[in-house]
């Protein structure tokens, strides 16, 4: 079996994941999304892992779902195979995931993109949800994640008119977090994660889960969630550590539980 995506783990505990379909635009097919899948889930698994970035190549981030692979599916074959319960786990990851985007990041590869807790972009990146030219509409969550995001005329927009937006038009609208240059947008991309995983792992994640309640509940059941959360960190140890570190003036070692 061919490796679509391609792992590795740097000094300072973060998980890189690399689409690796080139010859294809990193064409998400079954397989790719399948080998991203458990990439997250063995991340997820491993504590010497703090934070995650993802990332394609400097001129494709993911072109989209497979258009070979979908071109013939039909809508029971859709359903028999739950086709996007599969892409739904991406954004169930755990650790922070932080997507670097260079180039194309279109229909799927867009949407991926947006499952991602923060995106770093490059000056050539481009966003769009194209789904439309080819009859269908996106799939994997488009419509409702760019909507929160950009807002509903601007997603409109986007998914009706097919139109795209270049890194600038990405950071003005709040998709992306920053644009740097193409020759450093991983490398600014492994920075923010290492940031991230520099801090309490508990913590980091109970924060993460917080902000996502946000998205998918109404204020007060957020609040109610945040609260939780408040109280759960008081459960670890990297809360005692850190408060003791403040207060004796040194840096904390956190332990991750
Ligand atoms: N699926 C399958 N193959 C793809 C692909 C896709 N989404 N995108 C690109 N490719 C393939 C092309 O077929 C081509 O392969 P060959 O060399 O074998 O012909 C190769 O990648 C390079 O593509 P182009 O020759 O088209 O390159 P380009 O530089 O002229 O254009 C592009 C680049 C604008 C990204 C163009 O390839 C394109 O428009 N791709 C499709 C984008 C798209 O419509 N995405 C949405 C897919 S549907 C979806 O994602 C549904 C969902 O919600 C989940």
């Amino acid at each position: 079996m061919e490796t679509y995506v391609v792992t590795e783990i740097t000094s300072s505990g973060v998980g890189l994941a690399y689409f690796n379909r080139p010859e294809a635009y990193n064409a998400l097919n079954t397989a790719v999304i399948r080998q991203l899948v458990a990439a997250l889930a063995d991340f997820d698994a491993d504590p010497q892992v703090r934070a995650v970035v993802l990332t394609g190549n400097e001129k494709v981030f993911a072109a989209g779902a497979d258009i070979q692979e979908m071109s013939s599916l039909t809508p029971m074959q859709l359903f028999a195979e739950a086709r996007f319960a599969l892409w739904d786990r991406i954004a169930t990851t755990q650790k922070p995931l932080i997507a670097a985007v260079s180039g194309f990041a279109l229909g799927g590869g867009c949407e991926v993109a947006m499952m991602c807790d923060m995106i770093v972009a490059s000056e050539s990146a481009k966003f769009g949800q194209p789904e439309i030219t080819l009859g269908i509409i996106p799939g994997a969550g488009g419509t409702q994640r760019l909507t929160r995001t950009v807002g509903k005329a601007l997603a409109m927009e986007i998914i009706l008119a097919n139109r795209w937006l270049n890194a600038e038009e990405a950071l003005a609208h709040g998709l992306v977090n920053r644009v740097v240059p193409v020759s450093n947008y991983l490398e600014e991309a492994i920075a923010l994660a290492e940031k991230i995983a520099s801090f309490s792992p508990v913590a980091v994640q109970l924060a993460k889960q917080s902000i996502t309640a946000a998205w998918q509940t109404p204020l007060t059941e957020g609040l109610r969630f945040e609260r939780h959360n408040f109280y759960l960190a008081f459960a670890s140890e990297d809360q005692t550590e850190g408060m003791a570190a403040f207060l004796a003036k040194r840096t904390p070692h956190w332990q991750g539980k």
